[in-house]
């Protein structure tokens, strides 16, 4: 069995769904075209466990997906049963957006969830990209180059104290911007010193990264270049 299946295998088991069809249930495939609809539900990985080796190693992808974000996903539906969200009738978006009016609890495990669906679809094994077309233009319009930005992303990961997340966000005003969030906070909370619609995530808890890098959160960093999924992130801009 694949990473990949037993990762199927493991959501069906957590969500109780193994009745329904995979392909009637949301995907990210579907998120990434449209500008709203990040599921409730945990997806399965778009790719194997060992698939982002050597710079993010197996064990690390296999802890991360399926306990640490399978975590924030069972703890997201039952905040979700405390607090009367339906999950099958309301925008996770817009929970995330009104967060204030939550219990921390709510907010700690709706971002998880919300910032680990998108961190897996960020990434992708291969050769390394670049942005290209509408998005390459922006971003050297917004930080002088492509170095230029990710010199500034990989600083406000670095520099991120303790957990949290760094950001390229598109603004209210449709231009991009870079920083970071603490904890599972991210960019669309109404809570958030950075606002905007999340278009790239870096995870930069230390499960993310402790069991290869360990302190070095900065090598982390450098090689994650290597599997950003830009086809992704361009869609994300161009369709807002
Ligand atoms: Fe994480």
């Amino acid at each position: 069995m694949t990473n990949h299946n037993r990762s199927r295998r493991a959501f069906l088991k957590t969500t109780g769904v193994a009745g329904i069809g995979l392909s009637i249930l949301p995907s990210w495939a579907d998120a990434a075209n449209s500008a709203e609809g990040v599921s409730f539900i945990q997806q399965p990985l778009p790719y194997d466990y060992k698939a982002l080796e050597p710079v993010i190693d197996t064990m690390t992808m296999e802890i991360h997906y399926s306990r640490h974000a399978a975590t924030y996903a069972k703890n997201l539906m039952d905040a979700c049963a405390a607090e009367n969200v339906n999950p099958t009738s309301t925008r996770l978006e817009d929970v995330l957006r009104n967060i204030s009016k939550y219990s921390p609890k709510m907010r700690n495990n709706c971002g998880g969830h919300y910032n680990h669906e998108l961190f897996w679809q960020c990434m992708k094994p291969g050769v390394p990209s670049k942005p290209e077309g509408k998005l390459a233009a922006a971003i050297d319009q917004s930080f002088g180059s492509f170095e230029a930005f990710k010199t500034q992303f990989a600083e406000a990961g670095k520099n991120r104290f303790g957990s949290g997340w760094a950001w390229l966000v598109l603004n209210n005003d449709k231009k991009l911007m870079v920083g970071s969030s603490p904890n599972q906070d991210n960019p669309l909370m109404d809570i958030s010193e950075l606002k905007g619609t999340p278009l790239l995530g870096l995870d930069v808890w230390e499960h993310a990264y402790y069991l290869k890098y360990q302190n070095k959160r900065p090598d982390y960093i450098t090689n994650w270049w290597n599997v950003v999924n830009w086809d992704f992130v361009q869609k994300r801009y161009e369709l807002r």
